[in-house]
């Protein structure tokens, strides 16, 4: 199978999980935010469990027509993931273009390559920034969409281009999976995140204030209406989020068409319980002090789980604390990430 971006913060131990669940996997990711040390230590992660999968790695743009074709030429490809894009929101708002020219471009490449080769069966990382404030949680799939970014609009474009591609042609089983929040690392402590630059996302940023290279956290806002007035979101480890692509993978033949699926814990924590359980994984206090809102934020973001459980049989269950722990191994042991 093909997994575009599996050099990536989620393709990387999803790539893992997939080998190990018996699956040969060609990588295609141009690392434009990732580094190859993620993919030689997922190999040699696959080869000392024993994996049954083979792990093939190509460094391409996946908007490059002629490289997507040759890989579906080899005809060892039956099905994809489709990983790569750009994710930062606030990014975005800069730089629309280069957002639209990747993820929509990629998508439209990829998808016209699956289709001139016979290839219908494809898991799309979709996002649950698709749901618009005024959807309440617990998010169904069927909650009202919009979004407030570029990077966002680029998600909710490419679910609905993906509807057509389904609906204009049969045979196609598309997964349009929701993620809620990932955080977490392998368990090894060996692939995790390593995001270029400050972090935008909570955890991440909570890790470098850990291994001492960002002074202090800012919480954004403590007037919000939650219990402790910040804001609640559903945070799922990344393993639980790998093993979801797998369980949709094996279920693939159930979507018949195009159909969405949120992965999420349907757990809300807020942003000082995340900062009280990493303070409990780390061991030490962690400087941290109350700011303002940030704009564009929702006070809750959770998942309702249950379309996962029954389409995917799947559902999480590692702890806010496991996530901490993991996020913890991974930032102690490699303080500067993958180091390039
Ligand atoms: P990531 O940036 O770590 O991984 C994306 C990978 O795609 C990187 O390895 C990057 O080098 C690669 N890539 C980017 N443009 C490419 C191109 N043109 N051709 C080939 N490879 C390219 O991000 P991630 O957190 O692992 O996210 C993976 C996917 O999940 C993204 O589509 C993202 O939008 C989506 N998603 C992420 C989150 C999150 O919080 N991390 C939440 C919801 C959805
Ligand atoms: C979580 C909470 C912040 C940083 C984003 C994207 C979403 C999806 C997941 C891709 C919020 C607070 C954060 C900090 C803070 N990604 N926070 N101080 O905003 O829920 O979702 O990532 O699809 O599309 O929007 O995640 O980790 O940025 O924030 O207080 O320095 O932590 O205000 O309440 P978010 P996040």
């Amino acid at each position: 199978m093909l997994v575009t971006g599996g050099a990536g913060f989620i393709g990387s131990v999803t790539t893992l999980a997939l080998l190990e669940a018996g699956h040969d996997v060609i990588v295609a990711d141009d690392l434009s935010n990732s580094s190859k040390h993620a993919i030689d230590r997922v190999e040699s992660l696959a080869r000392e469990s024993g994996a049954a999968g083979d792990l093939e790695f190509h460094e391409l743009d996946a908007r490059d027509d002629a490289a997507l074709h040759d890989l579906f030429a080899s005809g060892h490809i039956t099905s994809v993931i489709h990983f790569a894009g750009l994710k930062a929101v606030g990014e975005s708002v800069d730089k629309p273009l280069d957002y639209y020219r990747v993820n929509l471009g990629s998508t439209v490449s990829l998808v016209t390559a699956m289709r001139d080769h016979g290839v219908r069966d494809l898991v799309f990382s979709s996002s649950a920034t698709v749901y618009g404030p005024e959807a309440q949680s617990p998010l169904r799939e069927d909650a009202a969409l919009s979004t407030s970014s570029p990077y966002g609009r680029t998600k909710l474009f490419i679910e609905q281009m993906l509807r057509d591609v389904a609906a204009a042609e049969p045979g196609w089983n598309i997964a349009l999976l929701r993620y809620f929040n990932p955080i977490g690392a392998h368990p090894s402590g060996l692939i995790g995140e390593d995001p270029r630059g400050i972090p935008n996302n909570l955890m991440p940023y909570i890790m470098q204030v850990a291994v001492g290279r960002r002074d202090e956290l800012v919480v954004f806002g403590d007037d919000y209406d939650t219990a402790d007035g910040t804001c609640v979101r559903d945070y799922i480890h990344v393993l639980d989020l790998a093993d979801g692509h797998v369980a949709a993978l094996h279920a693939i033949d159930r979507f018949h068409g195009c159909q969405a699926v949120n992965l999420g814990t349907g757990t809300g924590h807020s942003v000082l319980e995340v900062l009280a359980a990493a303070t409990a994984a780390v061991g030490k206090p962690l400087p941290f002090r109350l700011g303002a809102r940030r704009p564009g934020d929702i006070a809750v973001t959770v998942a309702d789980p249950s379309r996962a459980a029954a389409l995917l049989g799947w559902s999480a269950t590692r702890t806010l604390n496991d996530m901490c722990t993991d996020a913890w191994r991974w930032q102690s042991t490699n303080p500067f990430g993958y180091g390039d």
